[in-house]
């Protein structure tokens, strides 16, 4: 997607006086990006993803519209200073080492109240239980469901590897361990789909592998609304859940669309970023952006650019480098921009979580 010119020109007026590289997010567009996240949720609550934004403002800008409830984390450094920033519903969405930090929450009943952190193994408990140094506070959990789809009886595996808690049966009998446990409860499950809302299915010029994409995301959408739900139910045998927790921006529709699912997540549809650009679902405005002064041009119609800009936090490589979007046919080569853009190159990030 290019960048409108009448855009960009708003970008080079506002930012003028600044020397790149510098960094922008288009209020404009943000707004208008989580109206659309709100409309897409159809009624459930979005938990805004911080890892994908990156910014407490702009958190809280979220979080002041009808439709958003609560923070996902990234971190329980992070979960700790958003709590004492005054936040009161934060999920650490991955699960920490960070002893201290556990010190911390353990011994602070505001913070114990407002922060719920991720486990999926025993371990987890004994490192929680070892970090406490005396701090009595209940600790609120959150189990994590694999969202993988298996294929061929298990040989063939599509999905991140996140939690090794699969089954409903499994599940519960974790939810029973913490349960048993003093100090700690469970609240919360989540299960993210990664391979349905991280991964594009509408790929330019590429018809047969979004097609294949196509297929296996339908049939991971429907083996997971399955299992999600039995796992739902077989958990709220053992422990009262005050949500369970799904999806992505790229999965909103899909994931909100199962009764078992209280509320879903997303952050990186507020920015859209380039990934979004291959989605049938939905189209969002380019929201964040950055610039890179441009250096030199050793050629006609190229340009090189200082310093690396925003790249994503994907496999390095041709997919994680962030796009131009100076103008039409502007792209990046292994090390120069091929562009006419002068004196800095506009570019969107890939991702941004
Ligand atoms: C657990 C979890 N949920 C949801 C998301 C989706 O975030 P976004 O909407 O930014 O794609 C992520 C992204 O990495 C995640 O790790």
């Amino acid at each position: 997607m290019v960048t409108l010119s009448a855009d960009r020109a708003r970008y080079d007026r506002a930012t003028a006086h600044l020397d790149a590289p510098l960094a922008i997010v288009d209020l404009e567009a943000f707004d208008a990006n989580a109206a659309d996240l709100v409309r897409r949720a159809a009624g459930k609550p979005i938990r805004v993803a911080s890892k994908s934004v990156r910014c407490r403002a702009l958190l809280e800008r979220a979080l002041r519209l009808d439709g958003f409830q609560g923070i996902m984390s990234f971190t329980l450094a992070e979960s700790l200073w958003l709590a004492r920033a005054g936040f009161d519903d934060i999920l650490l969405a991955y699960p920490s080492a960070d002893r201290a930090g556990y010190a911390e929450l353990a011994a602070d009943p505001k913070l114990a109240a407002a922060v719920t952190v991720l486990l999926d193994d025993p371990a987890q408990l004994d490192l929680v239980d070892g970090a406490r140094a005396g701090g009595g506070e209940e600790i609120r959990v959150c189990l994590e469901l694999d969202t993988a789809l298996h294929l061929l009886g298990g040989r063939v595996r599509i999905g991140a590897r996140r939690s090794p808690l699969r089954t409903p049966d499994a599940l519960a009998a974790f939810a029973e361990l913490v349960q048993r446990r003093p100090g700690f409860r469970v609240v919360g499950l989540m299960a993210y789909e990664g391979h349905v809302a991280g991964v594009g299915d509408s790929i330019p010029g590429r018809p047969l592998r979004s097609r294949m994409i196509q297929v296996m995301q339908n049939r991971a959408r429907a083996e997971l609304a399955q299992r999600r739900s039995e796992t739902v139910r077989a958990l709220r045998r053992v422990v009262d859940l005050e949500f369970v927790n799904g999806g992505g921006t790229g999965s909103v529709e899909s994931t909100v669309a199962e009764d078992a699912i209280t509320e879903v997540a997303a952050g990186s549809g507020l920015y859209v970023p380039r990934l979004f650009d291959n989605y049938r679902s939905f189209q969002g405005r380019p929201a964040a952006l950055f610039a890179q002064p441009v250096v030199r041009r050793p050629g006609v119609g190229v340009v090189a650019v200082l310093g690396g800009g925003y790249p994503a936090s994907a496999r390095p490589g041709p997919t994680a480098r962030p796009s131009p979007t100076c103008r039409r046919g502007c792209a990046t080569t292994r090390r120069r921009a091929r562009a006419r853009c002068r004196p800095r190159c506009w570019a969107r990030p890939r991702t941004t979580c």
